[in-house]
């Protein structure tokens, strides 16, 4: 089974990398082929709307965005990792995510879904944020929904934590690591 996971923190073994790690843990555990992308030291232009994926569904943009759609157009479970800022997806992982347009006109306009591989495509969030209120969480999944759809990822699961702000915090929390890792295996079935 193919893996990739984004984590799109710019805070180096910040609270959202060490809950993505507690998930990956049962997935390399079980010796599955794993890729993660740091967003933040990637060179992953914003995208132009400059309409060049419309007729074909490939960005004519030449950055480290190619990787990317290759590897999401192989991988069997994706997991998508992100702090929350003003609300929403850090945007490290939004302007990857708005590179996908380039799959939403393969898949909604030339009518082309990602084929899945004898595994399904299966998806993870993982949302940490400093405050305890909900509407960090909710902006995020909006968006992070648009994203797994687009890549024909018809599934997946979400974990938030909230009251996670200083580096370290998430190592406090009574349950997220473990929550985390159970989510992880669960990905992995
Ligand atoms: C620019 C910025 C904006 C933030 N906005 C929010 C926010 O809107 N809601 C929230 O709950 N936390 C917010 N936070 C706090 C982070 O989500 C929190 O510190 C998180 O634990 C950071 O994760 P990391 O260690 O992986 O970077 C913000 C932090 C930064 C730096």
């Amino acid at each position: 089974m193919k893996i990739i996971a984004f984590n799109g923190s710019p805070r180096p073994a910040g609270n959202t990398e060490v809950l993505m790690n507690e998930a990956m843990k049962p997935l390399r555990d079980a010796g599955y082929d794993l890729r993660v992308f740091n967003l933040n030291t990637m060179n992953i232009k914003p995208c132009q709307d400059c309409g060049g994926c419309l007729t074909t569904g490939i960005c004519i943009q030449k950055d480290e965005m190619r990787e990317v759609f290759d590897a999401i157009r192989e991988a069997d479970r994706i997991i998508l990792a992100s702090p929350i800022f003003f609300f929403g997806l850090s945007a490290q992982a939004k302007a990857m995510i708005d590179r996908c347009q380039a799959f939403w006109c393969e898949k909604y306009l030339l009518k082309k879904t990602i084929p899945a591989g004898p595994h399904g495509r299966k998806g993870l969030l993982l949302l940490v944020g400093g405050m305890k209120k909900e509407t960090g969480r909710e902006c995020s999944a909006g968006t992070a929904k648009a994203f797994f759809r687009t890549v024909s990822v018809p599934e997946h699961e979400i974990l938030f934590f909230g009251g996670v702000d200083a580096k370290g915090d998430i190592q406090k929390h009574p349950t997220a690591l473990k929550e985390a890792y159970e989510a992880g295996k669960r990905l992995g079935t």
